[in-house]
């Protein structure tokens, strides 16, 4: 009797144990959220039976503006990464749909989420929800990258395009970033916020003084929480993208435009996406404060 009193928690000591170094072996070779078959080999089967908060739990990223442009390239490439990817969108939820059925279609997971990034009640109305929802799961990506343009020279700018331009980079950085900080911080791995702020906010352009101050704010930001959060493994960085084709930029004179970039064209929303991965990935955990130009040598 008094054998098995010792044996039993013993026994179940090394178990767990064993389990937990197994796991983290199987974890390394894998993509976030692949699980592994049970026809695979025995030692695989054991998988199975690791505690269900282990093998459940996924790991989610959240995309601001993630319908159309760049926010849209980043989805379809964390999804093809094996996240499952939250598409943020305000308005346009054909645009939201479409970005859906494409990463579905490629056979990654999305799901929708519509908040204005500018409110703080939609914001946690809309984390608060999806959380009833996955309890054993959390975001492990938040890209900053909802954004609008609204330009004019100083004396002429109204108030609405002043304040409009400020709130969605900078308060819409603040609402999401702010709540989902108290579910990296406690992670094994952290998390990994990446900031999408702009060549306007390094260099400064005429035009767009409510654009280069929200985007210069944000770098201001992502270098004052990088250091807050390093010691929790959450890495804080942003990404100062140049001319890309989206939306945002197809009213502008892009024949004159690329004449001053060394590479000669507009940057493709899918090469901003691939530097986004890269900062997501394992190999980009050292890398934290950073602001990233991807401009085609308009800038350095
Ligand atoms: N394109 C460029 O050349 C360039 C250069 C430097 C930096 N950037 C930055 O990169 C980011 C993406 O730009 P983009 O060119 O891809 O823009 P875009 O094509 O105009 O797309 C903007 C995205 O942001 C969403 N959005 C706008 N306001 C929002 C709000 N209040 N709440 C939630 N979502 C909102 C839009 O949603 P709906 O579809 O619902 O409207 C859309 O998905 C922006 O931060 C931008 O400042 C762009």
């Amino acid at each position: 009797m008094r054998k098995t009193t010792f044996l039993v928690p013993l026994l179940f000591f090394v178990l767990q144990f064993e389990l937990e170094r197994l796991q983290k072996a199987l974890i390394i070779k894998r993509p976030p959220n692949q699980f592994v078959s049970w026809k695979e080999t025995d030692k695989k089967k054991t998988y199975w039976i690791i505690k269900k908060h282990h093998l459940f739990n996924m790991k989610y990223a959240l995309v601001t503006g993630g319908s159309r442009g760049i926010g849209r390239a980043i989805c379809i490439k964390l999804a093809s990464m094996g996240y499952p990817v939250l598409i943020n969108f305000q308005s346009n939820k054909d645009a939201a749909e479409d970005a859906k059925d494409e990463i579905e279609r490629a056979g990654g997971r999305a799901e929708l989420m519509k908040f204005n990034v500018c409110s703080k009640e939609e914001v946690d109305d809309a984390i608060n929800r999806w959380e009833e929802k996955h309890k054993d799961d959390y975001i492990e990506v938040l890209v900053n990258n909802a954004g609008i343009r609204r330009d004019n020279v100083m004396f002429m700018m109204s108030d609405e395009d002043w304040h409009s331009v400020i709130d969605t980079t900078l308060n819409g950085f603040f609402h999401l970033t702010r709540r989902l900080l108290k579910h990296m911080m406690p992670r094994k791995r952290g998390g990994r916020i990446i900031n999408i702020a702009s060549l306007s906010g390094v260099k400064g352009l005429p035009g767009q003084t409510n654009y280069s101050a929200a985007k210069a704010a944000l770098i201001g930001a992502t270098k004052a929480l990088a250091q807050e959060v390093a010691p929790r493994n959450v890495t804080v960085n942003a990404i100062a993208p140049g001319f890309i084709e989206t939306d945002m930029t197809k009213n502008l004179p892009e024949e004159s435009l690329k004449k001053l970039i060394p590479i000669g064209r507009f940057g493709k929303p899918e090469e901003v996406a691939a530097l986004v991965a890269f900062l997501a990935s394992d190999e980009a955990s050292y890398i934290t404060g950073e602001v990233i130009n991807i401009n085609g040598g308009l800038y350095t």
